[in-house]
């Protein structure tokens, strides 16, 4: 059995976080762009779902601005770490690391006005349970934004499809906006 909090490796966690602030030097510009077309505006709630080190996370941090709140899970606790030294560092005051539980994020229900999860669809084991709890952060008009990653597109789609619990709105080449059903 897998422990619960089944999370890759400290060593695989930070060649990731060096891979992404590598990318982040040579195209950060491409991850400013994206995150123009996800709707974030000043004031909103946003979760970054699977945030990793964080690069998406300060970005929505910028966008909602003082009256906003970001939430940036996830399952791994260096990550917890990275995101709280890039608050430290940017002097950044509207963001909140949480460490999440296996499936459960232990945020509030209906916290959010927009949940992203980037980069995580492909590695998820439980769709229905992932999906689930997004859909329990998310407020009923709220949105979900999910870039499944290493997975076609296609697939991702059907698992949606499948769980009953988000209507997708919106195909963008690399993402999905749904609605909560
Ligand atoms: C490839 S990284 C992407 C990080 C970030 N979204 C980005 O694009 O920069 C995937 C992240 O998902 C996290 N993760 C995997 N399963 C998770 C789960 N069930 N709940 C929360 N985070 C999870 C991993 O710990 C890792 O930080």
């Amino acid at each position: 059995m897998p422990h619960h909090n089944d999370h890759m490796s400290n060593t695989g966690f930070r060649l990731m976080a060096v891979a992404f602030r590598i990318a982040e030097l040579l195209n950060g510009r491409r991850v400013d762009r994206r995150v123009q077309t996800f709707g974030i505006e000043p004031g909103m709630t946003v979760v970054d779902y699977a945030c990793g080190p964080g690069r998406y996370a300060v970005r929505y941090a910028k966008l909602v601005g003082s009256a906003g709140k970001v939430y940036a899970v996830d399952i791994h606790p260096l990550a917890v770490k990275a995101v709280e030294k890039e608050i430290a560092r940017r002097g950044l005051a509207n963001i909140t690391p949480v460490l999440a539980d296996g499936y459960n994020s232990t945020l509030p229900d209906h916290t959010a006005d927009l949940v992203t999860a980037i980069d995580v669809f492909f590695a998820i084991k439980d769709p229905l349970a992932f999906l689930g709890e997004l859909k329990r952060i998310t407020k009923p008009d709220g949105t979900l934004v999910i870039d499944p990653g290493h997975e076609p597109m296609a697939e991702t789609k059907q698992k949606i499809a499948s769980s009953g619990l988000w209507e997708i709105v919106e195909e963008a080449g690399d993402h999905l906006k749904c609605r909560p059903l």
